[in-house]
This record gives C-alpha cells, structure tokens and sequence, in this order.
C-alpha cells in the first residue's frame, strides 16, 4: 500500500501514520521528521533548513524532494509507504506524480484528515507544553496554518481531480480516527 496523509498542522498525521505503520507494515515517511533529524545532526542540509522550519515556513522543494527521493529508494520502502508531510504544494504534488512514475510505485490513495482550526491550536499548544517543539509556539503555528491554508490546501483539490482522494473526520479519539482510516483504504472501498 502506497498512502499519502493530508492534513494541517496538527491534524494527527503524525499521530495515525505510526499506527498505520504497524498495520500495513510499510515504513512511515515523514519530511518532518526527516529534516528535524538532519537539523539534530547539524548536516549541512539541517543547516539550511533550520531557520526556515523554526519560522513556520517551507523548506525549498528541491531540497525537500532529494531528501524524499533518498529514503523512497530504500529497500524497505520497495513494497510501499505511509508518506507524511509531502506533498505540500503543487510543485511537490506534480514532483511526487514524477517520482513515482520514475520508480514504478503509483500512490494507491491520498487521505486527507480534517479538524476545524480551533481544534489544531488547542492540540499544538498542548503539544508545546509537553515537546517544546521549536515550531509549536504561538508565532511559528499561526505561520504553518497559514502557509498550508495557502499553499498545501490546493493539493487536496489535486488528489480529489485524480478519484484517489478519501476526506475523512479528523475529530475523535485517536482509535476512532484510525478506524476511519483503515475503512477507507480497505481493498474495494469506492474513494473517488
Ligand atoms: P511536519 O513535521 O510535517 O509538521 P506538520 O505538518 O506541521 O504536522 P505536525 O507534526 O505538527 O502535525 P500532525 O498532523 O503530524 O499531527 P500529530 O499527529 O503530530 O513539518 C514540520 C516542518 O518541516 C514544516 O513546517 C516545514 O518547515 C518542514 N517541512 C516538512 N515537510 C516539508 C515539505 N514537504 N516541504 C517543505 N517543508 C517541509 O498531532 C499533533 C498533536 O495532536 C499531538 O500532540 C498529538 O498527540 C495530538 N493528537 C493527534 N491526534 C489526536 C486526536 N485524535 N485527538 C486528540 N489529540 C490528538
């Protein structure tokens, strides 16, 4: 299974991939965590990312999708992903599209978790509290809602166009969530 998680800052995608990971038995692939890694390792590409990951921003595509392209040719990647974080605007859609053609690896579904804006705040600032992510504070989260309000947003239209897009409630325990989500990337299920 070769899954795309959507959604804003917030809305669990981090939460429900490690779930999904243990279900599908497929690696979890996030950009995030992909680059606060190499900012931990102070590589020269963590270098250049941090300042912008710090402010709420985005990370250059052309950086982001090396990065991408690197993990994706994996070998434990060969029988399929849980990608997070990526896409985040049309560049990067239209890039993905390429990649996975490049690497005979279509995506199977992207799904897209909603959760009302309110809700998103009260979560990352929960969040702030316990982490301390450096992105979690209140200047950095308003940046990042509105960076994906922007620019991520037109990419769920994107996957709607292709009939491989399941919107689902974000809202709910997390065990909820995830059974939302497993019924929508059950073999069969009708998700144009
Ligand atoms: P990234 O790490 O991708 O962060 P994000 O998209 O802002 O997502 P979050 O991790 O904040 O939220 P999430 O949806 O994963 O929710 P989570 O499960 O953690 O990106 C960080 C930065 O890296 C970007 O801003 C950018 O700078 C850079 N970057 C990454 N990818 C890039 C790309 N492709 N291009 C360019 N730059 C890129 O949950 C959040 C909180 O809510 C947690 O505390 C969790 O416990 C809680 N929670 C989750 N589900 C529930 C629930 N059902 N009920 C109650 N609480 C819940």
């Amino acid at each position: 299974m070769r899954l795309v998680l959507l959604g804003a800052p917030g809305s669990g995608k981090g939460t429900q991939a490690a779930r999904l990971r243990e279900h599908l038995q497929v690696p979890h692939i996030s950009t995030g965590e992909l680059l606060r890694a190499a900012v931990a390792a102070g590589t020269p590409l963590g270098v250049q990312a941090k300042s912008v990951m710090e402010s709420g921003g985005l990370v250059s595509d052309d950086i982001v999708l090396g990065m991408l392209e690197e993990r994706l040719l994996r070998p434990d990647a060969a029988d399929g992903f849980i990608l997070d974080g990526y896409p985040r605007n049309l560049v990067q859609a239209r890039a993905l599209d390429a990649l996975l053609a490049k690497i005979r690896q279509p995506m199977d579904i992207a799904v897209q978790l909603d959760v009302a804006q309110d809700l998103l705040v009260s979560r990352l600032s929960g969040r702030a509290h316990v982490e301390g992510r450096a992105d979690d504070s209140p200047e950095a989260v308003r940046k990042r809602l509105s960076v994906y309000e922007e620019q991520t947003a037109p990419v769920v239209d994107y996957y709607r166009n292709t009939g491989k897009l399941a919107c689902l409630d974000g809202v709910g325990s997390v065990d909820e969530v995830f059974i939302r989500i497993v019924e929508a990337i059950s073999p069969g299920k009708d998700v144009g």
